[in-house]
C-alpha cells in the first residue's frame, strides 16, 4: 500500500527519502516520486514501477535539498503511471504526497475546476494540492490552509505537504491512516511506516487521528482536531537492521518461513507457566473479564482470518465458547445482533488494516463486553484503539504473503483459547496437555521445515498448472484456504479450497490429470473418510499430494505422500501449514513471480 516519507534536515534529504522508499517497497505499489525543496524551485522527480528507476533519476539530475517529500503508490483511483504517480502539485508551488482515500472527491474536483484549477492526474490526491494553495491564497499559512482542506476532506488520509514560499518547513496531517514523526538531531522525518526511518531514528511520535504538524530541522508543533497545541508521548522502538534485512535468503518470504520456530518461541515465552497459561497476559483484568464472555465475535482479513477461522474451532472446543466470525469488510454491512457478554475479537499483522479497523470501530458502538486485539505491532492503531492486546512478537514481517505472522496469530490464539477456558476453570487436564504441546511447538515446526527436500521435488508438477484443488476437513479446512491463498497470491496459480466432503456436492467434475490435489490427513476421528474422499479423487484422475499423518500409508499413485511431525491435535493445523507455505514458495520461484511483492497486492491494506 501506498507509502509516505518526508524530511527536514541541516544536510542533503534526497538520498535518506530514496532510502527510506527502499525500505517501504515491500508494502507494494506500482509507482514511486520525490519533490525536493531547491529554494528558488522544486526538483519533482517520478517513475513508473520500481523505486530504483526513481533512484536512477535521481543520479542523473543531483537534486540538492534540505526539505522534501516522497512517496511510493499503489494504485485506487487512475491506472499506475507517471502522471498519477505522487507528488501532486498545483501550480509549481504546493506538492503533496497522500495515503488513503478522500471519498468526495469527485465534488471537491469540480469545485476546484470551478476555481480555475486545471488537473493532470486522475487520482483523489491531486485535489489535495489544489485545495491548500486555495486557501494559501487567501493569505492563510499551510498550516491554517491544510485545517481549511480538511473541512473538506473526507475519507482516509496521511497527508504530507510543501510550499515553494517555505524552504524550512513541512506540513502533515493524519486521519485514519498511519503516520508518525520521527526525531532526529538536526533533522526531523515524517512516515507512514517506522521502517521507512528506522536507519535515521529510533524516538517516534505516533499521530492521532485529526492531528496536523508543523515539522522543521530543529523543531516540530503537533496540533489536535481543535487546532490545540498539544504534546504526545514519543515512542522508543529499536528496529535492528537484520530484522529488516533478508540475509542470506533469496526473498523475505524464504527468511520470515524458516524463522518460524524463534518466531512461535517469542510468541509463547513468558506467557505460560507450569501446566497452564499464566493470568491478565492480554492484559490488566484480562482474565476477570474472560470469566464473564459467554460469546465471541471475530473480524479479520485475509491470512489473519483464517487464523480466525481455526481459532473459532479452538474457542468452542476447548473454552466451550460460541464464535461467530465475518470478514472485517462485510461485518458492518450485515447489521450483526450482539448478544450480552460478547467478546469481539481482531485479528491482524499489521495492526493497520482499514477494514478491520473500521469494523472494531463500528463494534466499539454495540453492546460488546470488550475487545480484545491479536496483533503484531505494538505501535498499531489497532494496538491503540483495543481494550485488550496481545502482541504476536514475530518481529516485522517484510514479505507480502503473510507466513510467521500467521503461525504465530495460531500460538496466540491458542493462548487465548486457555485463558478463557482458564478464567471459567474449565477442562484443567487438556489446558495442561496443549500447555505442554506448546513448549514442544518450536521444535516441530523446526522438523516440518526438514521437509523442505520433498516438497521442493514435487514443486514443479504443480508449477506447470494452471489450476489446483486444497483439501482438508474440520480444523483443517481453513488450513487448505490459507495454502490455496498463499499458491495464489505468490504464484498466480488458481487454487481454491473445500472440506473434503464437499468434493462430490461439485467440485470433483474439475478433477483430472490438469488439477493437482493438496489434501491435509492428520490423524482424527474422520481420518478414514477424508482417505474416501481422496480415493474418489485418485479413481478420477487426480493427481494427490497428501500431508499427512505417519499412520496413513495410502498409495497415492502418480503424487506423493509427505510424512508429517507428531504432535498433539489441537496444534497439528499450525504445523500442517508450514509445508503450505514451503510448496507455494518453492512453486513461486519455479514461476519466476516477484515472490515479496506480487503484482497488485499491498502489505498493510489501509484503504476499505
Ligand atoms: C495474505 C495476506 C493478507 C493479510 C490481510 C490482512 O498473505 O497477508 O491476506 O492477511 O491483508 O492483513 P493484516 O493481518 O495486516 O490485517
Amino acid at each position: 500500500m501506498c507509502g509516505i516519507i518526508a524530511a527536514a534536515s541541516t544536510r542533503n534529504v534526497g538520498k535518506l527519502l530514496v532510502q527510506g522508499l527502499h525500505k517501504m517497497e515491500y508494502r507494494g505499489y506500482d509507482s514511486a516520486g520525490i519533490a525536493l525543496h531547491q529554494n528558488e524551485s522544486i526538483a519533482h522527480l517520478r517513475a513508473l514501477g520500481k523505486v530504483q528507476l526513481l533512484e536512477n533519476k535521481m543520479i542523473a539530475e543531483k537534486p540538492k535539498s534540505k526539505l522534501g517529500i516522497a512517496h511510493t503508490r499503489w494504485a485506487t483511483h487512475g491506472e499506475p503511471s507517471e502522471i498519477n504517480a505522487h507528488p501532486h502539485k498545483s501550480k509549481d508551488s504546493v506538492y503533496i504526497v497522500h495515503n488513503g482515500i478522500i471519498e468526495n472527491y469527485v465534488d471537491l474536483r469540480e469545485s476546484l475546476i470551478g476555481y480555475g484549477y486545471e488537473f493532470s492526474s486522475q487520482t483523489d490526491s491531486e485535489l489535495i494540492a489544489h485545495l491548500l494553495d486555495l486557501h494559501m491564497n487567501e493569505g492563510n499559512s499551510m498550516l491554517d490552509a491544510m485545517y481549511l482542506a480538511k473541512e473538506k476532506l473526507e475519507g482516509a488520509y496521511a497527508i504530507a505537504a510543501i510550499d515553494i514560499k517555505d524552504n524550512t518547513n513541512l506540513v502533515v496531517a493524519r486521519n485514519k491512516s498511519p503516520l508518525l514523526i520521527g526525531l532526529g538531531t538536526d533533522e526531523m522525518f515524517a512516515a507512514s511506516d517506522p521502517l521507512a526511518i528506522a536507519q535515521m531514528t529510533n524516538d517516534f511520535i505516533f499521530l492521532e487521528d485529526g492531528d496536523v504538524a508543523e515539522i522543521s530541522a530543529n523543531s516540530y508543533k503537533i496540533f489536535d482536531s481543535s487546532k490545540k497545541e498539544v504534546t504526545r508521548e514519543v515512542t522508543h522502538i529499536d528496529i535492528s537492521n537484520q530484522a529488516t534485512s533478508k540475509g542470506d535468503y533469496r526473498h523475505f518470504m524464504e527468511k520470515e518461513i524458516y524463522e518460524q520456530p524463534e518466531a512461535v518461541s517469542n510468541t509463547i515465552d513468558g506467557r505460560i507457566g507450569g501446566e497452564d497459561v499464566l493470568d491478565n497476559i492480554f492484559g490488566l483484568g484480562s482474565s476477570d473479564l474472560f470469566a464473564k464472555v459467554k460469546r465471541i465475535q471475530i473480524v479479520a482479513c485475509g491470512t489473519s482470518l483464517h487464523a480466525g477461522r481455526v481459532a473459532a474451532n479452538w474457542f468452542s472446543s476447548i473454552a466451550e465458547l460460541p464464535c461467530q466470525i465475518d470478514y472485517a469488510s462485510e461485518y458492518r454491512y450485515r447489521n450483526p445482533h450482539v448478544d450480552d457478554d460478547s467478546l469481539i475479537i481482531t485479528i491482524s499483522q499489521s495492526g493497520e488494516t482499514a477494514d478491520t479497523l473500521a469494523a472494531l470501530s463500528y463494534a466499539k458502538e454495540k453492546n460488546y463486553l470488550a475487545s480484545l486485539a491479536i496483533c503484531n505491532v505494538p505501535t498499531s492503531s489497532l494496538a491503540r484503539e483495543s481494550d485488550f492486546v496481545l502482541f504476536t512478537n514475530a518481529g516485522p514481517e517484510i514479505g507480502v504473503a503473510s507466513t510467521k505472522a500467521f503461525t504465530t496469530q495460531l500460538a496466540a490464539l491458542m493462548l487465548l483459547a486457555l485463558s478463557l477456558a482458564k478464567s471459567k476453570d474449565l477442562n484443567p487436564k487438556l489446558r495442561g496437555r496443549i500447555t505442554n504441546a506448546l513448549r514442544l511447538l518450536p521444535e516441530i515446526i523446526s522438523e516440518s521445515l526438514l521437509q523442505k527436500e520433498q516438497i521442493v521435488a514435487i514443486a514443479p508438477s504443480i508449477a506447470n498448472k494452471d489450476n489446483a484443488l486444497f483439501l482438508g476437513r474440520g480444523i483443517f479446512y481453513p488450513i487448505a484456504k490459507e495454502g490455496a491463498l498463499k499458491l495464489k497470491e505468490i504464484s498466480y496459480i488458481h487454487a481454491e479450497a473445500y472440506p473434503a466432503g464437499e468434493l462430490k456436492h461439485g467440485p470433483l467434475a474439475l478433477i483430472d490429470e490438469n488439477m493437482p490435489v493438496i489434501a491435509l490427513a492428520p490423524e482424527s476421528e474422520i481420518a478414514e473418510k477424508l482417505i474416501s474422499n481422496l480415493e474418489e479423487v485418485k479413481a478420477r484422475g487426480g493427481t494427490l499430494y497428501v500431508f499427512a499423518d505417519p499412520s496413513v500409508k495410502m498409495d497415492v499413485k502418480a503424487g506423493e505422500l509427505v510424512h508429517m511431525p507428531k504432535c498433539d491435535f489441537f496444534l497439528t493445523p499450525i504445523v500442517y501449514n508450514i509445508p503450505l507455505q514451503i510448496l507455494s514458495y518453492e512453486v513461486a520461484l519455479l514461476r519466476g513471480t516477484d515472490i515479496d511483492q506480487p503484482r497488485n497486492l499491498a502489505k498493510s491494506v489501509t484503504v476499505e
